[in-house]
């Protein structure tokens, strides 16, 4: 049950938004990727920076077993000594960088995994210099020997944590360190002494021994430190001035190589990230203006079924608590309470409760549950009498309405002059006039919508021309049954929950309204619509429901605006007959057309001219 009344409250949230909610999760599922590649792209410029920055790399020239940075032929012990020698050098820490498998393809290269050998008996005095940050175990130690500290993917492609063991060129490695991901080329190497890194050199080539003095010499770069006093890239520059057949790195071209090579990436994520963010905001602010307007709208009708600021406030008041639900329950659970008290009142004072007896003027714009004792609530109370014995009394009253409204220069647009109109109960009166000239804004003015610059209405043997907000809602409520041109359905309602909204605000049985509203439908032909909701109906059907709408209080005092207009011959004579069967009830009937066939039936016909009923 719960979850059927979920489901359905899903439905009715998600319809018509469906287009709107999807563009939004793509949006921020777009967004939040971005986002992602964003940090990535931050990550991979920081990692960068951390590893080229804080050091000149010297290599030998001429083509070696060596990769990346260091990529070159050897860099001997003598060299090593040279580029220390050089004024502003503060430290020169030898490196090995080799290729764990060796492979032929450059591109290979990209992803390839590498033995790092640092020489860690020497330090690098270096403001930027900063360690490899580890995320797990520690770093290398001087002395260190067949222990390794491994690269985040190194590691995680092979399952090592600290304290797993490794073979290099078939010698176990300890692994003690594993370092935090810089998504740079850390994050492929295994790093070892350098001693470590000689062995598996020899290990790999053994050759190599013949072409050098002595292992002090297998080094295939140094990273240079320079002194705090000095500048990084003038201290390069003299090395590769000074030293001769080597390579050197200036570390902020390194640099800006590195931000140049992801500045485009960078711009586009920026582009599209700013472009998702205008979608979204757009997307998003469409989504509520269009909830907010939708709900501003539902208010408006609500109230123009006789909904008090009281009601409307309760309702809101009610969605907001838990388990509360776009139908309100607070005051659904009220109407029911004050009902069912009026119900064992009635019952005691041996009155019937749907009694219908012949609406009188202020009796029928009392609130319900105030009510003297032995007096029942319910549409029949207020309901049209069948009574067609007793005289008629003076339904509508409007003596000399004028609306004017303001028009686009300032100028007033004068649409109603001085409108009289006199409608007994039981009568009905139709009223014509072209398109424009306000039978609208008339129907509007005496179903207490609008109120007019001057003039009085009576309803009902009752002044409702400068009543309070909630006297004339009520009045709406119990005394009117509106049927708009426009229909005015709540598009997140059923064709039968409008229906039966109608007495929502007049405190009627809930359950007899619905089954009242369902035998209307049916008579009205859109029965088997009764589940749909208002932009699944067409044009006629909607009409239709509002119509049943309008009469489902049995209001005595029954307004329709083109009630026909969107209706085919057949059903347009259903509507008439209808129309004609509620003042024969009793019901005083006002019918406003710009075409001929509603006032085919009726008892009077008035033409709205310029504003005046003639
Ligand atoms: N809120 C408003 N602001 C300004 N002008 C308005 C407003 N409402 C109505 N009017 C003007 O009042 C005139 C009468 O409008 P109304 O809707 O009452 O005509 P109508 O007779 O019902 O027309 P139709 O047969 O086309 O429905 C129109 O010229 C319209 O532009
Ligand atoms: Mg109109």
């Amino acid at each position: 049950m719960v979850a059927r009344a979920g489901w359905k409250l899903m439905r009715r949230l998600l319809r018509g938004y469906v287009f709107t909610i999807t563009g939004i999760a793509v949006g921020v599922a777009g967004l939040v990727a971005l986002g992602a590649m964003a940090e990535r792209i931050v990550r991979f410029i920081e990692g960068g920076d951390r590893f080229v920055l804080g050091q000149i790399s010297v290599a030998g020239k001429g083509m070696g077993m060596g990769v990346g940075f260091t990529a070159g032929g050897l860099l001997p012990a003598s060299k090593i000594r040279e580029v220390a020698a050089v004024p502003g050098v503060a430290g020169v820490q030898a490196q090995i960088m080799l290729p764990l498998n060796t492979s032929t393809s450059q591109f290979l290269t990209l992803a390839q995994e590498l033995v790092l050998g640092l020489d860690l008996s020497t330090p690098m005095p270096n403001r930027h210099y900063r360690e490899l940050p580890v995320r797990q175990g520690r770093f290398l130690r001087p002395g260190d020997r067949h222990v390794t500290v491994l690269g985040a993917d190194f590691a995680a492609s092979r399952g090592l944590r600290p304290g797993g063991r490794i073979m290099l060129e078939r010698t176990p490695y300890t692994v003690v360190g594993v370092l935090e991901r810089t998504l740079t080329a850390p994050d492929r190497f295994a790093i070892v002494s350098i001693e470590d890194a000689r062995e598996l050199w020899v290990a790999k080539d053994p050759m190599l021994l013949n072409f050098t003095l002595g292992r002090g010499d297998l080094n295939t770069g140094a990273a240079v430190g320079w002194t705090l006093s000095e500048d990084g890239d003038t201290v390069a520059r003299r090395i590769a001035a000074t030293v001769s057949g080597v390579n050197v790195t200036i570390p902020s071209e390194i640099s800006r190589v590195l931000r140049s090579s992801t500045a485009f990436f960078s711009a586009l994520l920026v582009g599209i990230g700013a472009l998702g963010l205008v979608i979204g905001g757009l997307s998003l602010s469409n989504t509520v203006a269009a909830a907010v307007f939708e709900r501003i709208r539902e208010f408006g009708i609500k109230r123009a079924l006789g909904a008090t600021d009281l009601q409307l406030g309760n309702e809101i008041f009610g969605e907001s608590q838990p388990g509360g639900r776009g139908g309100g329950h607070r005051p659904r659970r009220h109407a029911r309470r004050v009902h069912q008290r009026l119900r064992r009142r009635s019952r005691a004072a041996s009155v019937p409760l749907l009694a219908a007896p012949r609406p009188r003027g202020a009796a029928l714009l009392r609130r319900p549950g105030r009510r003297r004792r032995g007096v029942c609530d319910g549409p029949g109370r207020a309901g049209v009498s069948r009574r067609s014995d007793s005289p008629r009394h003076l339904m509508l009253r409007a003596v000399n309405l004028v609306k004017s409204f303001p028009g686009p220069n300032a100028e007033p647009v004068r649409v109603i002059r001085g409108a009289d109109l006199r409608v007994a109960a039981g009568e009905y009166v139709a009223i014509n006039g072209a398109s424009g000239s306000g039978k609208s804004t008339l129907l509007n003015l005496i179903g207490l919508l609008e109120d007019p610059d001057a003039g009085e209405l009576w309803i009902a043997d009752r002044r409702l021309s400068g009543a309070s907000r909630t006297e004339k809602s009520r009045a709406r409520g119990r005394l009117i049954g509106y049927v708009f041109q426009s229909f005015l359905l709540i598009a997140s309602l059923t064709a039968l929950e409008n229906v039966a909204l109608a007495v929502r605000y007049t405190g009627g049985n809930r359950a007899a309204a619905r089954r009242r509203a369902q035998a209307l439908l049916d008579e009205f032909g859109v029965g088997h619509r009764r589940d749909h909701y208002p932009p699944q109906l067409s044009g006629g059907e909607q009409q239709r429901v509002a119509f049943c709408r309008a009469v489902l209080n049995h209001p005595p005092l029954l307004l329709a605006d083109e009630p026909t207009g969107n209706l085919d011959d057949e059903q347009a004579h259903v509507i008439r007959d209808a129309l004609r069967a509620r003042a024969r009830a009793g019901a005083a009937v006002v019918v406003v057309s710009h075409r001929a066939e509603p006032a085919r039936d009726a008892d009077r016909v008035l033409t709205l001219i310029e504003g005046v009923l003639k």
